[in-house]
């Protein structure tokens, strides 16, 4: 008998590497998505399979973690042996902007899962993930963070899942449930949502380079991450839910970044360097070289005349539109109890990270550029 396992936030990037993961890992998989005006399935369209076809591995259900019925009808008709919980309005800066809604999904929509399960009398059934978060720690109490740090949450994301957090826990110790929560740090990767910082530097600088952007505007240089790719976070996932006894874990790589280092790690990738001057609002970011072999390797000859006009030239500048009104300014994490006791181990390094993002989207932009000689406008998001 194939394992069942319910992801909400299937179309989000977890969902989409977690969904992936369990197929092959004999799972049939439901997954929670929200109606759109356009369809909003393009990362697992390659799982796809349509609603006729007999002996589905993916089947999707419309959902909203705002909506306490629809989540109890499909959890009664899917009787999930796990739910992951990965639905969430996810960007810390629009939840400065959307705090109620952000409460309602990201810490009300936990709870309408986890009494779902109670009142359909599922408890001893099935095992629940909750997508905590690293933003938990917020202004840092301790350095690194691990799963005894103090939290301090700094937006209305965080303190949303605070909430989260704590009922996962309550329902744990009241209930006997097998609910945990993986505190992730970040976790990027090519599906990365493209206002997210690292995807948006991988797409800027693939445009810059590629000649359909001139700048890339960002917030503050100096936030440092511990970035890790996606692939490996959702394993973890797995395995937490694989323990004979629920527990959270901190799933990080333990390393550091500073944002303004990912831009150069970036241009680098393309044999292009970066000089930073300047300082706060004022700080500029400056191509001052190009090594021509690289850049030809990594994004061909045809566009390198035009990249050397680059050389000399400002492409990165400070928009204080893209600062928090409280800023988480350092993330770094302990993962040595999921190293030791799930025996998790990331693949990629942050340069591996930095390659596969670039490689994705320097294929992107030259698939825009051949559309753009044809006559299609190419916008400019910036945010
Ligand atoms: P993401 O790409 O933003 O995906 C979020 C998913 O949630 C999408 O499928 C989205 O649907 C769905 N969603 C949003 N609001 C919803 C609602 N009200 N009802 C139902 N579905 C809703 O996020 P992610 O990076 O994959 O992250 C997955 C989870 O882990 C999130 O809970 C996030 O907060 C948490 N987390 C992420 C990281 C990280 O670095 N990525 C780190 C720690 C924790 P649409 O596609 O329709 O928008
Ligand atoms: N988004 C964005 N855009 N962030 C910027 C920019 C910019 O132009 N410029 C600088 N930053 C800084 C932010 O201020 C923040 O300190 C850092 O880059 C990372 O921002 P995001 O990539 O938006 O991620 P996040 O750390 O706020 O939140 C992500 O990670 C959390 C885990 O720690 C999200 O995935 C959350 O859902 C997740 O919980």
């Amino acid at each position: 008998m194939s394992k069942i396992a319910l992801i909400t936030g299937i179309t989000g990037q977890d969902g989409a590497y977690l969904a992936e993961y369990l197929i092959k890992k004999g799972y049939i998989v439901h997954g929670m998505k929200r109606r759109s005006s356009l369809f909003n399935t393009d990362r697992i369209d390659h799982l796809y399979q349509c609603p006729h076809q007999k002996e589905r591995k993916l089947i999707l259900h419309y959902g909203d973690l705002t909506d306490s019925m629809n989540i109890t009808r499909m959890i009664q008709e899917v009787q999930p042996d796990e739910i992951y919980n990965l639905a969430a309005m996810s960007h810390v800066k629009v939840s400065f902007d959307t705090p109620e809604y952000t409460a309602n999904a990201d810490g009300i929509g936990t709870l309408r899962i986890l009494e779902a399960v109670r009142l359909l009398g599922l408890t001893q059934k099935t095992r629940i993930y909750q997508a905590s978060t690293s933003e938990l720690y917020g202004l840092v109490q301790e350095i690194p963070q691990k799963e005894t740090t103090p939290f301090y949450p700094r937006s209305p994301y965080a303190v949303a899942k605070l909430y989260a957090y704590w009922i996962t826990v309550n329902y744990r110790e009241a209930y006997n449930m097998h609910a945990s929560n993986g505190i992730l740090f970040n976790h990027e990767s090519p599906l990365r949502g493209e206002t997210f910082v690292t995807r948006k530097i991988t797409r800027a600088v693939s445009r810059i380079a590629l000649g359909i952007q001139d700048m890339l505007f960002l917030g503050n240089l100096g936030a440092q991450r511990d970035w890790g790719h996606a692939k490996d976070y959702v394993r973890a996932m797995y395995l937490i839910l694989q323990q004979q006894e629920p527990s959270d874990y901190v799933i990080a790589t333990g390393i550091t970044t500073a944002v303004r280092e990912f831009v150069r790690m970036a241009f680098e990738e393309l044999g292009m360097e970066i000089a930073f001057y300047g300082e706060g609002i004022d700080e500029k970011g400056k191509i001052v070289g190009i090594d021509e072999k690289l850049f030809i390797e990594k994004a061909g000859e045809e566009c390198l005349e035009d990249a050397k006009t680059l050389v000399g030239k400002e492409v990165v500048a400070v928009d204080k539109a893209y600062f928090r009104p409280t800023e988480v300014d350092l993330l770094i994490g302990d993962p040595t109890k999921s190293k030791t006791l799930l025996g998790w181990q990331p693949e990629y390094d942050l340069p591996a990270l930095v390659k596969d993002m670039m490689r994705s989207d320097v294929k992107e932009v030259k698939k825009i550029t051949l559309l753009k000689k044809e006559g299609y406008r190419v916008l400019n998001y910036f945010e």
